[in-house]
């Protein structure tokens, strides 16, 4: 990525001011957001359950525009592409188990429920509206059969998931609109769940001036902040490099549980 993008700090006036000049069209749809954004603000006082509300106002409009921010059908399927095609390279098989954290309507989750054994994938997501549309993408695919779990969630302290169980944890695009206490408690619970030598994988905004967030729908924090809060629940973190060549605006980091080994079982 950039230095340049990553060591702007998008909450500030001066770049808001610039970026106006520079995008004039994009001015009215900025201010309709804020409006909104206020408005929910004042009705749902923890992130959770406001960021439900700017999802099902979102979806509303485009379900494909709310998980992906981009409106062509082309780019969602890329972008899905991109990150099945990372996760088959880094060791993902079809007898592995896997749970996607936002799972949105189903981008990459299409093709991992596709890849993976039946009954192994396992999507969760605090938006019904958005989980709808995920059951809509699996009667359009045809993955009945292979009986993937869709399951609504309310925090992520996974509660009402079994120990030991997963071999490959995801989050894409999800910490990007996360403040710090909704990371930390899914840091604090998700080693529980994964199996000897699992990873969980997450994307998020990376900044590499002062951390800040754009109307709390978008979080910008730098990778030591992420791998501090990642030690201090015991799992190792590992920036991914690799991830960086790909086009994506993200970057990506991998937690393991510390002192164990480091590859997939099974
Ligand atoms: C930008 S979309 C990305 C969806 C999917 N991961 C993809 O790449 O297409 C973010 C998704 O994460 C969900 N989400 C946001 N915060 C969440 C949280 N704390 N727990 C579970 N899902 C969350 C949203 O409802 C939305 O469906």
């Amino acid at each position: 990525m950039a230095a340049e993008k990553t060591a702007r700090n998008r909450s500030s006036p001066a770049h808001q001011a610039r970026y106006a000049l520079r995008h004039p069209r994009r001015v009215p749809r900025h201010a309709r957001r804020l409006l909104r954004d206020a408005w929910l603000r004042l009705r749902h006082r923890d992130h959770i359950s406001y960021y439900r509300a700017v999802m099902a106002s979102d979806a509303a409009r485009s379900v494909e525009a709310a998980v992906g921010h981009n409106p062509s059908r082309e780019q969602w399927a890329r972008i899905g592409r991109m990150q099945f095609d990372y996760l088959v390279g880094h060791g993902l098989k079809p007898q592995h188990r896997m749970l996607e954290i936002g799972c949105g309507n189903l981008r990459a989750g299409r093709l991992l429920i596709g890849h993976l054994e039946t009954g192994h994938y396992y999507g969760i997501d605090i938006s019904p509206r958005i989980l709808l549309a995920a059951q809509d993408t699996v009667v359009r695919e045809g993955l009945q059969a292979k009986m993937p779990y869709l399951a609504l969630a309310d925090d992520l302290t996974f509660a009402f998931l079994p120990d030991g169980h997963f071999d490959v944890v995801h989050a894409h695009s999800v910490f990007s609109h996360s403040p710090r206490h909704v990371i930390e408690e899914c840091f604090a619970h998700v080693g529980r769940l994964l199996a000897p030598g699992g990873f969980f994988d997450f994307t998020f905004d990376r900044t590499e001036g002062e951390e800040h967030q754009v109307l709390h729908e978008d979080f910008y924090y730098r990778t030591e902040t992420l791998a501090a809060l990642a030690a201090e629940h015991g799992l190792a973190a590992r920036f991914m490099d690799d991830w960086e060549q790909l086009p994506h605006g993200q970057s990506r980091m991998r937690l393991t549980v510390r002192g164990q080994a480091r590859t997939l079982g099974r």
